[in-house]
């Protein structure tokens, strides 16, 4: 072992945050540095006198393509099975015909929109569409793009937002050094690296037993003249919940009548983008509200296709302040880019056009609904076992959470469980309220196109005998599986 590599190991720091011992021999790196630092080649599948290769650098010459799939592929064996990944939102399953355009479409890359016009029209179809499935009051001609995730989208709701703000006030010659941003302290974690990232001081509205969710009062409590903007979420990442996005924009409308501060909104619809309009048509949280300047959503989630693909579009083109598009010449064209990223793959793009022309709205509604049935029913059969409690039931997005009651035992927790379902091979995220609910323990599980019926009830059997196991203890579970088991999303 080098120098370098054993100082990394004794390291007590990642990413800036102190590691406490028992996490350490989590980390991806200090696990590499514990396993032999050659990999061993099964003879049967390497060539003659091929029997290691480094683990951690670059050998010096290559090898066969099947050897390299096989170690490869032997690898990642240990990976958990995606489809029973109740952890992830994001797609598991696409049906053969929509697998076999990815095959053939996978070395399109997004930003070549000259090389590649059909590609780059359909992403702008993709647009119209969701401007109008949103009630844009201008779907034909406001601004919108695609982009790797709602990671991204996010990034460039808050970078509009920010903007918007600075122009204001820099045209009424005021100060622009202090922007804040106003969320729940539920937000995913994208929102905390926005406002790191990009210099905007967070204003938690804290969630707390008796507020569980984003609230008026408390974003009214929040605001004032430097914030640049009020994000709600239309299913939230710990519960699936939506939070109460036309009260909020009503409050921001009263506060606007009488002192005269226009705060905007932005929808982190990252899950409720797709499920909203179909399952939920008469709700109102989009653009109908004009204080929602504009709308994020992760195609990859309940757009229904594979990891790779978000989109954002705002209300109308003047929201996007236009100083922050760029006009590159070297495509070939003249063309307009609004993106993190310049190269991103292409084929997610036209995945999602698939499900467009597949689906329709009503396929849309028939697959959220199936999982939704799914979610309720899960939700229901675990209220009834006894010892859990529902935070949710799936009756937003088909997304469900559940606490142990206080009472129901001293000898195991959620994390336990966590781990012994993954003993059926079922991965099901334990983890802990954010900051002043933190003690609280919640298990989540999302529903997906592929989680079907049967797989539900099959989960429900295995979920008891985990529970009926555990059960069984009797005294305390004897190890500190917070951080050993942990696993989340
Ligand atoms: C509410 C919310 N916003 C943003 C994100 C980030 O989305 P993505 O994984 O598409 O980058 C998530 C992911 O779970 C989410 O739940």
């Amino acid at each position: 072992m080098s120098k370098d590599r054993k100082a990394d190991t004794q390291s007590d720091t990642y990413g800036g945050k102190e590691i406490k011992p028992d996490q350490q021999q989590r980390l991806p790196h200090h696990m590499e540095m514990e396993l032999p630092h050659e990999l061993s080649i099964n003879p049967l599948f390497a060539r003659e006198g091929e029997s290691t290769i480094p683990r951690l650098h670059l050998a010096d010459g290559g090898m066969l393509p099947e050897t390299a799939y096989q170690i490869v592929h032997d690898e990642i064996t240990l990976d958990g099975n995606a489809r029973l990944n109740l952890a992830t939102f994001v797609s598991t399953w696409m049906e053969p015909a929509a697998e076999r355009l990815y095959a053939q479409s996978f070395d399109k890359n997004m930003i070549d929109k000259d090389e590649y016009p059909q590609t780059a029209q359909i992403e702008e179809r993709c647009v119209r569409i969701l401007a109008d499935l949103w009630h844009s009051p201008e779907p034909l001609k406001t601004m919108g793009v695609s982009t790797t995730g709602s990671s991204e989208a996010c990034m460039l709701g808050g970078l509009a937002l920010k903007r918007r703000w600075q122009n204001a006030r820099e045209k009424e010659g005021k100060p622009v050094d202090l922007p804040n941003i106003v969320f729940s302290s539920a937000v995913q974690v994208v929102w905390e690296k926005f406002a790191n990232y990009w210099e905007v001081e967070p204003r938690y509205v804290k969630v707390t037993p008796e507020h569980p969710q984003l609230n008026p009062e408390g974003v009214l409590a929040a605001v004032d003249e430097n914030t640049i903007g009020v994000v709600a979420i239309l299913g939230e990442t710990y519960t699936g919940l939506y939070e109460p996005i036309a009260a909020i924009a009503k409050a921001l409308d009263e506060l606007q009548e009488k002192s005269g501060l226009n705060i905007p909104m932005h929808v982190d619809a990252a899950s409720g983008g797709f499920i909203a309009p179909f399952l939920q048509p008469d709700l109102v949280w989009d653009f109908q509200l004009p204080r929602v300047k504009s709308i994020n959503v992760s195609g990859h989630k309940y757009g229904l296709v594979y990891p790779g693909l978000g989109w954002i579009i705002w209300r109308e083109a003047k929201d996007l302040p236009e100083e922050l598009i760029f006009r590159v010449s070297y495509l070939g064209g003249n063309m307009p880019t609004f993106a993190l990223n310049f190269s991103r793959p292409g084929a997610q793009v036209l995945l999602q056009y698939y499900n467009y022309l597949r689906l329709g709205k009503e396929g849309y509604y028939e697959v959220q609904k199936a999982s939704q049935n799914v979610a309720l029913f899960l939700s229901k059969e675990i209220q009834n076992m006894g010892p859990f409690e529902l935070l949710s039931d799936g009756s937003d997005i088909p997304v469900f959470a559940w606490r142990l009651r206080d009472d129901a035992t001293s000898h195991w927790t959620l994390f336990d469980l966590s781990r012994q379902m993954r003993v059926f091979g079922w991965q099901v995220p334990a983890y802990p309220l954010p900051p002043d609910m933190e003690t609280v323990t919640i298990m989540r599980v999302v529903v997906r196109n592929g989680f079907s019926m049967d797989l539900a009830h099959l989960f429900l059997v295995n979920l008891k005998q985990a529970v009926a196991f555990l059960d069984t203890l009797d005294a305390p579970m004897p190890h500190d599986t917070k951080y050993d088991n942990g696993f989340h999303h």
